[in-house]
């Protein structure tokens, strides 16, 4: 059988969305270990911003002499570069076999055929397709590990001034509380002791038929029978309600930790990103969920740079950041993206002056999370073991529930099992420790 290789970047959206790339190719192609063993490279892309659009036609470029090598080879390019640039892939990349958008992921294998039987290069993009193309697909037979994500929704009605999500991922659809559970029951037959719901933005599920919410497709998914672990990203501040903390808190499986994107301190940059909420009422939030979940950790997004951030709303990010406390904080420089509202702002703020913004707001975010690691120096935490470590050195990978990551040497026959481990030293990504029998 041939082989195929799904080069993935971006969020666990792709992650996702190439794990059933594999699965609707399984028919016909096996997983390759790498590129160069296989007879079709896919690039599941991310355009959200303009870096991470880059590396997918630096990548290509890497491919070129692959291909020259071995003529055979069919290259294919999905996700979001996919779905915005469309035919100017083909033009601009001679070596690109088919380009498939987002909705498109389901007709994959037609479209091999129809490349490979009519000779031509091919572009197959959906504009809105008002179905999840990701569901009802097989999932692939070889599940690795015990942490599985499953995406309970696709796309965002929210059109944040910067993003690009609503463009390249078209208007919200919910799938069925019927499938998603089918797929969990799949995932924990296949090992799965911990799922991750996704969705762009999960506060808004609504259950097709019935029109329930998310609230009470979590329950549902805790009350299935095998599952320890159940995490959910994302969550927009907006929608994250008071209700939802409390099933967080009761629900036993849910974990003691939130990505909530604050994108910026400053209630007028905030207006200006269209964010619906003041950095008073997102701190509010994160008092309310500090009270009801003592050993909650809080992670967030921050866009640095918005056009027309000033010094002074840059200090109130800090001083928010500062506030919050945050376990860890994913930061940005903000990227220009075509079709967005923001795209076209002018900016009279001089990039000199942004430049040392970025650096500044991580080393204060080092700092936090340093602090948060020597404080669990000395105590003992459930670790969830997810697999050995990148560097094979007798190191076992896990994290806790409140999404501290710890290293600890041990046996591989450990993965999957949640074990105490008592931290003993504190790193600046992760703990390491050793288990307690
Ligand atoms: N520029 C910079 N960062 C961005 N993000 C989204 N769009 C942009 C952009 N245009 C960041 C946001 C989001 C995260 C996934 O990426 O912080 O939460
Ligand atoms: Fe983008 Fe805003 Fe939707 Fe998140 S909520 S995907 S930032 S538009």
């Amino acid at each position: 059988m041939e082989k195929v290789y799904v080069k993935t970047f971006g969020c666990q959206m792709n992650v996702y969305d190439s794990e059933k790339i594999y699965a609707f190719l399984q028919d016909r192609y096996l997983p390759a270990a790498a590129e160069d063993e296989a007879d079709l490279v896919i690039l599941n892309t991310c355009s959200i911003r303009e870096k991470a659009e880059q590396k997918v036609y630096s990548l290509l470029g890497r491919l070129k002499p692959l291909k020259e090598e071995k003529p055979d080879l069919l290259i294919g390019v999905g996700g979001c570069v996919a779905q915005q640039e469309g035919e100017r892939i083909l033009a601009r990349a001679p070596m690109v076999d088919i380009v498939f958008g987002t909705h498109n992921i389901d007709q994959l294998a037609s479209i091999l055929e129809e490349r490979i039987t009519s000779g031509r290069r091919l572009c197959r993009i959906d504009e809105d397709a008002d179905r999840v193309p990701t569901a009802g697909a097989p999932r692939a037979g070889s599940r690795k590990g015990p942490t599985a994500l499953l995406t309970i929704m696709k796309g965002c009605d929210n059109f944040c001034a910067y993003c690009v999500v609503p463009l390249v991922r078209g208007r919200e659809i919910s799938r069925s509380r019927d499938e998603i559970l089918e797929e969990a029951r799949y995932l924990i037959a296949h090992g799965a002791k911990e799922i991750t719901l996704l969705g762009q933005n999960v506060n808004s599920y609504r259950e097709p038929s019935t029109g329930g919410g998310f609230i009470d497709l979590l329950e549902s998914v805790d009350a299935l029978d095998g599952l320890e672990r159940l995490r959910f990203v994302t969550s927009h501040p907006k929608d994250f309600s008071e209700g939802l903390v409390h099933a967080m808190a009761g629900l036993p499986s849910v974990c003691e930790h939130i990505h909530l994107p604050v994108q910026a301190g400053s209630d007028r940059i905030l207006a200006a990103m269209r964010r619906c909420y003041t950095s008073g009422e997102y701190l509010e939030k994160v008092s309310m969920l500090r009270s009801l979940i003592p050993e909650v950790e809080i992670t967030t997004d921050i866009i640095v740079g918005f056009p027309g951030e000033e010094r002074a709303d840059f200090d109130r990010t800090l001083s928010l950041v500062d506030t919050v406390g945050y376990q860890n904080a994913f930061s940005f420089r903000f990227s220009a993206r075509p079709g967005t509202a923001a795209a076209d702002l002018e900016d009279p703020v001089p990039h000199e002056t942004k430049r040392s913004w970025l650096p500044e707001l991580q080393e204060v975010q080092n700092r936090i999370t340093a602090g948060k690691h020597s404080s669990m120096v000395g105590r003992t935490v459930g670790v969830l073991v997810e697999g050995s470590g990148r560097r094979s050195n007798g190191m076992l990978e896990g994290r806790t529930r409140n999404n501290f990551i710890v290293h600890f040497p041990g046996s591989p026959s450990m993965v999957g099992c949640e074990v105490d481990v008592r931290i003993l030293r504190s790193r600046k990504i992760h703990l390491e420790g050793e288990v307690v029998s």
